[in-house]
């Protein structure tokens, strides 16, 4: 099958960016703050990705939302603003460093009573929401990739019939269509990738955004 496919350039990043609703000033902010004091800013959403997380969750309007993998709270806020009238965002991470810029941007927001950080082991968390018969109408799964594949049945078990997984990362930088790559986190991705193909109760689409982004509904 071919499809239609835009030509690498490097001039499409800044298009799109001048093309996309900017960030509101506490995002810009929190943006800003977590390039000047983390080690690893690029593991934060930023502003395409984050619109595009902040769209879905408001076509969605979700009453409980689960995000795997807070870090310095961007992915959170974004999906926190389509959240339905009483509505809760839960997220879990497990980096102390992350703790002060996460809640300090999350007491900021308009959204500090409906967002609960769950710190600890995402593993861990996932075993007992699961365990609790805990559902969420939309997950994104953005920590640990080496882990994906292990997490797939809790989270599958987290979903209602019609509920969404966005899974980000699943490219890996163009890493999992090469074969010289056999390193862990690649190989994982793949296997993660191959599960959800071959999962009769969804259906999956792996977007090119960013460092990929798989959207996947639970069908039954
Ligand atoms: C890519 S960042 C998350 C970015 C955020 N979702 C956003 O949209 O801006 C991944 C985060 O997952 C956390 N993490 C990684 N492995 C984890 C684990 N096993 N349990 C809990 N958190 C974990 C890391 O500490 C890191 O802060």
């Amino acid at each position: 099958m071919e499809e239609f496919e835009l030509p690498d350039d490097p001039r499409a990043a800044a298009y799109l960016a001048a093309h996309t609703t900017p960030p509101d000033p506490l995002l810009a902010r929190l943006d800003r703050e977590t390039h000047v004091r983390m080690l690893s800013p690029r593991m934060l959403s930023g502003a395409y990705q984050g619109r595009f997380l902040e769209m879905v969750s408001r076509m969605l309007r979700p009453k409980r939302i689960l995000e795997v993998g807070a870090f310095t709270g961007y992915g959170t806020l974004c999906l926190a603003a389509g959240l339905a009238e009483g509505g809760e965002v839960f997220t879990i991470e497990h980096d102390p460093l992350t703790e002060e810029l996460l809640r300090k941007y999350i007491a900021e927001s308009a959204y500090a009573h409906r967002i609960h950080v769950l710190w600890g082991e995402a593993g861990a968390h996932l075993t007992r929401l699961a365990g609790e018969g805990a559902a969420f109408d939309l997950i994104f799964l953005d920590a640990d990739k080496a882990r994906y594949a292990d997490y797939y049945p809790l989270l599958k078990a987290l979903l209602p019939s019609g509920g969404w997984l966005l899974a980000d990362n699943v490219l890996w930088n163009g890493k999992v269509w090469d074969e010289n790559y056999r390193d862990k986190d690649t190989q994982a991705l793949r296997r993660f990738n191959d599960l959800v193909q071959a999962d009769p109760d969804v259906e999956n689409l792996p977007l090119r955004m960013r460092d990929g982004l798989m959207l996947i509904r639970k069908k039954n």
